[in-house]
């Protein structure tokens, strides 16, 4: 059977895992959080000793990771490495670091292409990354390019790691979201780019209600609507 899948890419802040995750259990369908793979990887590199800057150690390393996704009940995403549930651990600061590192190996995107294509081939997916309808999934029925004013981005998450009982600053969060869109939009490997036919949402005025209302809207027009787009 033809799976349906929902692209939605965007720079880091931009709400994508909170919304993307709000509208599959909306739609009942799978909520695929590719960042969690990169995660993956960037922690096996942590655990091994391996700089996340050295782009052979860390393809040397390629061979030995296996990673599995589960999903419970609630449709929830359970990272698993090599058979250990590494969910929570990959959230970790040191590995976030990682994960933005490894991520612009060629050959760790490479090596992670085909797991993220099988996820979706499997059951319908709303996916979420940086490359998903420019590389991932050209196909996708729907592209979403969420994103959000820096300040804005930063505010949010600064909100969010306060509320979670982190000692942050507004400046170094909104240093750190600055420091990421430029790593992530300017390397040389699926760099973060808007999809010729994505739909660009901005969320700068919209608070969370507001942004899932429309996202729910541009996903049911796209996916479900009259034209019924090819998926
Ligand atoms: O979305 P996230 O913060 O969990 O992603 C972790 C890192 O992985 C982030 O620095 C960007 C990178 N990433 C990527 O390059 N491509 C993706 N499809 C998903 C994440």
């Amino acid at each position: 059977m033809e799976t349906r899948s929902v692209a939605i890419d965007g720079p880091s802040g931009a709400g994508k895992s909170t919304l993307a995750r709000m509208a599959a259990r909306r739609l009942g369908i799978i909520y695929a959080d590719t960042g969690a793979l990169y995660r993956s990887v960037g922690l096996y590199a942590l655990r091994r000793g391996i700089s996340s800057r050295d782009a052979r150690g860390v393809a040397a390393l390629l061979p030995e990771i296996e990673i599995e996704m589960s999903y419970d009940d609630t449709g929830c995403q359970r990272t698993h490495l090599r058979g250990e549930d590494v969910t929570d651990e990959i959230r970790a600061p040191e590995a976030s670091l990682y994960a933005s590192d490894v991520s612009a190996i060629p050959d760790v995107r490479a090596f992670l292409l085909q797991t993220q294509r099988d996820m979706a081939a499997r059951r319908d997916v709303i996916m979420d990354g940086r490359d998903i309808g420019t590389v991932v999934l050209p196909n996708a029925g729907v592209k979403v390019f969420l994103t959000a004013r820096p300040e804005i981005r930063a505010r949010r998450r600064c909100d969010e790691l306060t509320a979670a009982g982190r000692d942050v600053t507004y400046e170094d969060v909104l240093r750190d979201i600055n420091k990421r869109d430029t790593n992530d939009s300017s390397r040389a490997a699926a760099p973060l780019r808007v999809a010729a036919d994505a739909i660009v949402f901005d969320t700068s005025e919209l608070d969370l209600e507001e942004s899932f209302s429309g996202l729910l809207d541009i996903i049911n027009e796209r996916l479900y609507g009259e034209n019924d787009a090819a998926v």
